[in-house]
């Protein structure tokens, strides 16, 4: 069992104490850390006894351990998957060589770059989720939210020890700034655009957690691929957290479209609005949103930047080593549809050129798995909807798409005519406020807002009726 250093203030498995510099700087950004999270974090519930799951070792049996916690004390470790032996580069031009165990020089940039974007996303969702606390659906699902929070701040503790002590004063400033940017600031944004989307109640959480934190998992399964070891084996170990996110999230819109299905069947022909139900039109747009949001997370469909990342060995695919036997990528090229002048043509693009795309391709896979898991709800209680996920042309910001006006089938079409159908596919004013409407605090032992199912059973075999968080 890998040893874990809980004498010190920060919770470890990388033999914290035998670097006494590192530890210096990480205790000085830690109470920066809880400014932050005390100012920007959930708000009001620093004081509440919440039942969560901390990573006491990395261990299968050791990292989910439950128990009351109050979330300022939270233990934010560093914990990396064990060294798996002599590990080696698993793709691009260093294929086969030696795993880095340091910066390799040549590279730093990048590899700053790319752990410092990681990195941002991981408080933004933090920050973009402040406020939900207040009007949880149940007591379950206000366990769920500080959950993933406190979650996605040990991943920000995981990326600001890669900076501190592998990229010296310039990885300090980083973490620094780390603390600095706000979602939806205008002056000083987070780095990517879903992360300074409002979150401003729970479908658009869920969707949140199914769709944004979905794009994290497929970002750290290529970071995970990294040649850089230290960077690899953080991942890894986050991945192992980010599924409960997603379970979060799946089941979330799930259980909306439940009671909704359960109110269109209890009284046929009318407007669920009527029953506090949301209808499961509004759920789409819904999915239409921050699907596509999220799908620009990805980057353009060909991109040096992320041929130059695969190149070096820093990020590969998503399963690089499982599912691949050219790990170099060089011949063989990648069918991409381009846009340019207002036409649609298929391109072969060199695969390292493509690696944006690729990725993209395994998350719309994934996605499409959760929606027939929606799919399969209404078909159970027989109703004749369908959700479907939007064609990964619709509203993009980013790449080539950006360019044009697409609808939910990926076909182009004219500003005006994207104008006056865009409130078809997208939430509007009023069907947002009805949403909000709908966000009353619900928090008795067992009970689920009007809007929601309770999940069919709870956390760590507790029960549903558990009380999750003590108010
Ligand atoms: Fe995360
Ligand atoms: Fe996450």
């Amino acid at each position: 069992m890998t040893s874990i250093d809980y004498s010190s203030k920060i919770p470890n498995n990388v033999d914290l104490s035998s670097d006494k510099r590192l530890q210096r700087a990480l205790e000085s950004w830690q109470p920066d850390y809880l400014d932050w999270w005390n100012s920007v974090g959930p708000t009001d519930f620093n004081a509440n006894d919440i039942y969560l799951r901390t990573a006491v070792s990395v261990e299968r049996d050791g990292w989910a351990h439950f128990d009351y916690v109050k979330m300022p004390d939270y233990r934010w470790g560093i914990f990396l998957t064990p060294h798996e032996g002599d590990r080696k580069i698993g793709f691009g031009d260093h294929f086969g060589e030696d795993a880095w165990q340091t910066v390799p020089g040549e590279y730093r940039n990048s590899l700053r770059r790319l752990i410092v974007t990681q990195a941002d996303t991981e408080p933004a969702s933090v920050e973009q989720q402040r406020l939900l606390g207040h009007t949880a659906p149940s007591l379950y699902d206000l366990r769920n939210l500080f959950q993933v929070n406190v979650e996605e701040g040990r991943h920000l503790w995981a990326m600001v020890y890669l900076l501190h002590s592998y990229f010296g004063r310039d990885g300090r400033e980083e973490a620094d700034e780390l603390l600095e940017r706000r979602s939806g600031n205008p002056d000083h944004p987070r780095i990517l655009g879903t992360f300074n989307e409002p979150c401003e109640e729970w479908l658009s959480f869920f969707c949140f957690t199914m769709f944004t934190d979905r794009d994290g998992k497929f970002q750290l399964l290529a970071l995970a691929e990294s040649g850089f070891d230290p960077l690899a084996r953080s991942c890894r170990f986050m991945l192992t957290e980010e599924a409960h996110h997603l379970f979060v999230g799946q089941t979330g819109v799930g259980r909306v479209i439940q009671r909704t299905c359960e109110v269109m069947n209890e009284n046929p022909g009318k407007d669920v609005r009527e029953y506090g139900a949301i209808p499961l039109e509004i759920v789409q747009k819904y999915i239409n949103f921050w699907a596509s949001s999220s799908t620009d997370l990805y980057g353009a469909e060909v991109s040096s930047n992320s041929a130059n990342f695969f190149r070096s060995g820093l990020k590969g695919r998503a399963y690089e080593e499982k599912k691949y036997t050219d790990h170099k990528a060089l011949e063989g090229a990648y069918h991409v549809d381009r846009f340019a002048d207002g036409r649609i043509s298929r391109e072969e693009v060199p695969l390292r050129n493509a690696m944006n795309e690729i990725l993209r391709d395994e998350y719309i896979a994934d996605n499409e798995k959760g929606i027939e898991y929606w799919n399969k709800i209404c078909e159970r209680a027989g109703i004749d909807y369908r959700f479907k996920l939007p064609h990964r042309r619709f509203n993009r910001k980013i790449g080539d798409y950006a360019a044009g006006w697409f609808d939910l089938d990926g076909n182009p079409m004219d500003e005006t005519t994207w104008t006056t159908r865009a409130s078809d596919w997208l939430p509007t004013r009023e069907e947002r406020d009805y949403v909000k409407s709908l966000m009353k605090r619900c928090v008795k032992p067992g009970e689920f807002a009007g809007w929601i199912a309770p999940p069919s059973k709870g956390i760590n075999g507790q029960p549903v009726e558990f009380e999750y968080v003590k108010l």
